[in-house]
């Protein structure tokens, strides 16, 4: 492989992704598009634009044309596509561009990758599409197998794309692959999300929000781990195949929020109980086994070790999430968390 395509290249996992590739392929070429919606951030990038074998293209998947355009113009050797609208409760507010970028961004891309020689594929998907599990059932996980059941518009749309990923497969051999990870964690992750918008807001003296009563279960996995799983998928991957991520790291919200105010060297008072998600999914919890399996992938980074490194990184990259919060998010936060 010569030259990988990144879409969504300047959000959080993307830009993790291309950061662990140019590091450990020293060969390899990355383009990294990215519409810079609120979400994508050029200065998450600024170290990678100083090597030369990243170049940086700013391209909305859903654009048909310019999409087009750039696979005429430069030969492509794989795609990993990380480009989506990716938070819950903005697809409960507006769930019509999770729908557009989502589904139909994927098949654009989809299309591209047909049209320029079967290029080889990866959808990089969620443990959502799974809909959730009780919290009273510790025996039961996510595994390949589990039948699609969404909850939210978000999930609904990542679900419809993976469908589409593997008709693509199916109609026409399509050279592709599918992961589902749990959620991640790690630098450079946008302060919308449970972990970065509790440290920010304990680092800014602001009350912390906690869904409900904080008793619902995700499975964390630090946002290396995932990137390891995806180079191996994409070297190693059979075309056809959905592989799950995860760590077998589960932690209730309030359990989470608690260790972020520990290492913070905070007491508990900032913490309040807000009205809770529609439709919040109970727990989260995969079963790494046919990736550990088929491709030897296990997580190296432990929660203590990788929520210390993600604490130290907000706290020595304050410009980074003061900027971010500052805009578009000040009204965001106000319309999100106001009335709850
Ligand atoms: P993110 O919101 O931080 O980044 C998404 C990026 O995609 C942003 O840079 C944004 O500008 C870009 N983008 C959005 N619409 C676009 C469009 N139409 N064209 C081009 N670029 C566009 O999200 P993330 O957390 O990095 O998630 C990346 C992918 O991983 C998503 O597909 C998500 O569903 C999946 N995922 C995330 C998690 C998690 O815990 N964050 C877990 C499993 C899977
Ligand atoms: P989030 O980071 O949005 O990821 P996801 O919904 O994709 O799992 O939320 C993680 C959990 O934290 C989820 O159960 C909702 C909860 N949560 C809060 O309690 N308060 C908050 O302010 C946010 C953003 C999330």
């Amino acid at each position: 492989m010569n030259t990988l395509l990144v879409t969504g290249a300047a959000g959080f996992i993307g830009s993790n992704f291309v950061y662990y590739m140019l590091e450990k392929h020293p060969d390899l070429k990355i383009i990294g598009l990215d519409a810079l919606t609120y979400a994508g951030n050029l200065e998450t990038l600024a170290p990678a634009m100083e090597n030369e074998r990243f170049r940086f293209v700013k391209a909305d998947i859903t654009d048909r044309k310019a999409v087009f355009k750039l696979f005429d113009e430069t030969p492509v050797d794989a795609v990993v596509n990380f480009a989506a609208e990716s938070h819950v409760d903005r697809s409960i507010d507006t769930p019509e561009i999770f729908l557009k970028t989502n589904i139909l961004g994927t098949q654009v891309l989809l299309d591209c990758c047909r049209a320029h020689g079967n290029i080889r594929y990866h959808q990089v998907s969620t443990d959502e599409v799974y809909g959730d599990l009780p919290l009273d059932r510790p025996d039961l996980f996510f595994t390949e197998e589990t039948p699609i059941h969404t909850s939210s518009p978000y999930s609904a749309s990542k679900a419809g794309a993976d469908l589409l990923v593997m008709a693509y497969h199916r109609t026409y051999g399509a050279a592709v692959t599918i992961s589902r990870c749990s959620n991640n964690y790690g630098p450079y992750h946008f302060p919308e999300k449970l972990i970065p918008l509790m440290i920010t807001n304990a680092l800014e003296g602001k009350p912390l929000p906690v869904y409900g009563e904080g008793k619902n279960v995700r499975d964390w996995l630090y946002v290396e781990d995932h990137c390891k799983a995806i180079d191996l998928i994409l070297r190693s991957g059979v075309p056809g195949e959905v592989y799950n991520i995860g760590g077998h790291n589960e932690r209730t919200n309030l359990d989470v929020v608690k260790a972020v105010l520990r290492l913070l060297g905070k007491d508990e008072s900032a913490i309040v109980y807000v009205k809770d998600r529609p439709g919040h999914d109970m727990r989260y919890a995969i079963d790494p086994t046919k990736i550990k399996n088929a491709l030897g992938w296990y997580p190296e980074t432990d929660f203590d070790t990788g929520l210390k490194k993600t604490v130290d990184w907000y706290l020595t990259h304050r410009d980074w999430w003061e900027h971010v919060k500052s805009g578009e998010y000040a009204d965001y936060y106000e319309k999100m968390y106001k009335n709850r």
